[in-house]
């Protein structure tokens, strides 16, 4: 088996062409990996930003947030499986928003570590550079391509660090999160790095639904990163707050954060609902504004701060 690895001559793969790749990760479930993905990519397609939003993700839940779930649109994963299977160009459905395609996630996307490791037996490093070789040649098409991951499937992680520039990780307040989520996290991001590549770096951690005015437990947070990144300067300033009722009514909708925003300026009015003609299942929660600013103050920090690090990394 040494043997056989030593000899693996891994595809090529031209970072270049990576270089505005985002992967969205953290070990753990829940917190908030497909929220920000989603919402970062909407926003910028909504600001004239060409994106890309890869869903590699049994659930497919990125078609949840923007309404295509089960819809004609949802293949389920099976194109994804294939263009990575294959080191073929990802197919993306066209315009879900204007300027924002997806690569659709979805079941199949489960039978990829299995499918990849019977088509490349003993190449490990093959195995996970292959949504890279499958990226590469799509993604100059766009200004941004944000990479959604999905929780325990380190080979599957590795896929989608081993496409990227730029790792945001999501935690919440919870310690599960921070030492076990992140901890996880950062040893996928070392092994890929060492290995399958070395273009990959931590842009920052952000904390996701956290309450807004909780400043002991940000300060908390802010220490416990630390000391698992071994560094304070990765956390994002910005976070987004917990609204469990922005957050279903969102997904209920199949809508991102600044459309139920916007939604909410068609609220019916009290007459309506007092004489009948408005249903109270009509009314967009008022706090959907302060959620979906939230979620903008982080992506333009996301994006001011990749603009700062390309900058560092030129004059080096
Ligand atoms: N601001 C918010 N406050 C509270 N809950 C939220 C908020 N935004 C989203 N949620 C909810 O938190 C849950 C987890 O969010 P999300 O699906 O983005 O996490 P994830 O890390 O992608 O999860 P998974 O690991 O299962 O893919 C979802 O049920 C989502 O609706
Ligand atoms: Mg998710």
């Amino acid at each position: 088996m040494l043997a056989a690895q030593e000899r693996e001559v891994p595809p090529e793969v031209d970072r270049e062409a990576l270089d505005r790749v985002v992967v969205i990760a953290n070990g753990k479930g829940g917190v908030g990996k497909t929220t920000v993905a989603s919402n970062m990519s909407g926003l910028a397609a909504a600001d004239d930003i060409k994106t890309l939003l890869v869903d590699v993700n049994g659930q497919g839940h990125v078609g949840r947030e923007l309404g295509f779930r089960g819809g004609e649109l949802d293949d389920g994963g099976a194109a994804l499986h294939e263009s990575v299977l294959w080191g073929r160009p990802l197919v993306p459905v066209r315009d879900v928003r204007p300027n924002l395609d997806v690569v659709v996630g979805g079941k199949k996307v489960g039978d990829l570590p299995g499918d990849l490791a019977l088509r490349f037996p003993n190449k490990p490093i093959t195995q996970s550079l292959m949504l890279a070789v499958a990226l590469q040649s799509i993604a100059p098409d766009y200004d941004l391509v944000v990479i959604d991951s999905p929780p325990e499937n380190p080979p599957l992680v590795q896929l989608c660090l081993a496409a990227a520039r730029w790792l945001v990780v999501p935690v919440k307040s919870d310690s599960g999160s921070i030492s076990d989520g992140l901890g996880d996290i950062s040893t996928e991001f070392e092994l890929v790095r060492e290995f399958s590549n070395p273009n990959l770096a931590m842009l920052g951690v952000l904390l996701f639904a956290s309450g807004s005015s909780a400043t002991a437990i940000q300060r908390e947070v802010r220490q416990e990163v630390a000391e698992v990144l071994g560094s304070d300067r990765f956390m994002f300033e910005s976070m987004v707050r917990a609204s469990e009722a922005v957050a279903r009514q969102a997904r209920k909708r199949g809508v991102l954060l600044h459309e139920l925003e916007q939604a909410a300026n068609d609220n019916p009015k009290f007459w309506q609902l007092r004489a009948g003609t408005a249903s109270r299942d009509q009314v967009v929660s008022p706090t959907s504004a302060s959620v979906s600013e939230d979620m903008a103050a982080l992506t333009r920090e996301i994006f001011s701060r990749i603009a700062q690090r390309e900058a560092e990394s030129e004059m080096a």
